[in-house]
Formats: C-alpha cells, sequence, structure tokens
C-alpha cells in the first residue's frame, strides 16, 4: 500500500513540522523572556493585573484577622477623657470612690482579681472567675458581651458594641485607682 517514496514523504513532512514546532517554542520562550526581562510592557502589564487581584483580596482576609491584632492597638490608643463620657453608662450601679452599690466599686478594678470586693454578693459565674485578674484584654471582652463572660451574671447590661468605646472605657477605668 505505501511506497518507500510516501513513507519518505511522510517521515519529512513530521520532521518538518517537529522543527517548525521546535523553533516556533524557541523563539515564543525568547520572546516571552525578553518580555519578563523588563523590556516588555505587556508582561508588566499582566504582572499588575495579578497585584490588583491580590491585593483586592487581602483586606478581606485581614478584616477577618483585624480584631484579634487591633485589641492591643485599640487599648493602647484608650482615651481616658472619652472614656469617662462612656463611664455614664455604668454610673447607675457602679461607683470610683470605693463605695459599693448594685455593682461593686470599679476603682482599682484594672489589675483586681475576678470577684474579689470584700462583702460583695458576686454571682456564682462571676465568683467562678476568680482568682483570674481584670486586665485590659478580660475587661474588653467580658464589656462587649457580660453574658457571654459570665452565664448567670447579676450586672442586667447588653455590653458596649464598639470596640473604641471599650478601650476609651477602660482606659477611663484603669486611671482610677
Ligand atoms: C444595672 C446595673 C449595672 C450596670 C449598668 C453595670 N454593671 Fe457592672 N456589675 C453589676 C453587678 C450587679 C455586678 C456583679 C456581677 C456578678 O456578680 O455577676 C457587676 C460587675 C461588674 C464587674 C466585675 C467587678 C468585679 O469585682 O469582679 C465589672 C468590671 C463591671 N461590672 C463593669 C461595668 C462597667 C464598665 C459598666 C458600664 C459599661 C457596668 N459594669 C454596668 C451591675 C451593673
Amino acid at each position: 500500500m505505501f511506497d518507500t517514496m510516501t513513507v519518505t514523504k511522510s517521515v519529512g513532512a513530521v520532521c518538518g513540522s517537529l522543527l517548525v514546532f521546535l523553533l516556533g517554542n524557541w523563539a515564543a520562550t525568547s520572546i516571552y523572556a525578553m518580555g519578563a526581562g523588563g523590556h516588555g510592557g505587556e508582561g508588566e502589564e499582566h504582572a499588575q493585573a495579578y497585584t490588583i487581584e491580590v491585593a483586592s483580596a487581602a483586606p478581606a482576609a485581614g478584616a477577618e484577622a483585624a480584631p484579634a491584632v487591633d485589641v492591643a492597638a485599640l487599648l493602647a490608643a484608650g482615651d481616658a477623657a472619652a472614656g469617662e463620657k462612656v463611664f455614664s453608662k455604668c454610673k447607675a450601679c457602679h461607683h470610683v470612690d470605693g463605695k459599693d452599690a448594685t455593682g461593686p466599686h470599679l476603682n482599682g478594678v484594672v489589675g483586681r482579681p475576678i470577684a474579689e470586693v470584700p462583702g460583695f454578693a458576686y454571682s456564682a459565674s462571676m465568683a467562678a472567675h476568680h482568682p483570674a485578674v481584670w486586665d485590659a484584654e478580660t475587661l474588653f471582652h467580658f464589656l462587649e458581651n457580660p453574658k457571654a463572660f459570665a452565664a448567670d451574671t447579676k450586672m442586667k447590661f447588653a455590653g458596649i458594641p464598639k470596640p473604641e468605646d471599650r478601650a476609651n472605657l477602660i482606659a477611663f477605668l484603669a486611671a482610677q485607682n
């Protein structure tokens, strides 16, 4: 069916196209390498398109991680004067002059063990936290949602949703000795 000439032609054709393919491949690689070498604007543009995509994805991931990172920064930036205004929400039950009311006195509370005030009848779930200490970070979490911290707490207070308000309030409390 196939004579020698047909076979030779076919082999020649295959070899020829292989050579063209290899040459083309080599040429494409060299051109690409030149572009990536900084000469071709096109290569750079592609790189930028990628950068933008990654950059737009990064804030989303960062936003989720942000609260954990922000606590220390927020607390460090806490403004006691602004916190005194936030404390107006607490005044109905708490004093900062050493006298207990519906709630225990809060002067000296930062750094004080939880449920430490003598003679104050704490709830069982608050007392269960004793002798852990009210550091700024623990107060930050407690004041966001008191019931989440101590399920049966006697403190009838919904919490302060704004992290900045809590940070300022803690700065105010830290200044009351
Ligand atoms: C409606 C009254 C009420 C309000 C308002 C209130 N508290 Fe309390 N607070 C209490 C009571 C009662 C307790 C004791 C809780 C327990 O034993 O479960 C308490 C406990 C606490 C404790 C723990 C003290 C300790 O000795 O361990 C802190 C800290 C505290 N409150 C901070 C605040 C702050 C800050 C505010 C304002 C944002 C506030 N509270 C608002 C009634 C109140």
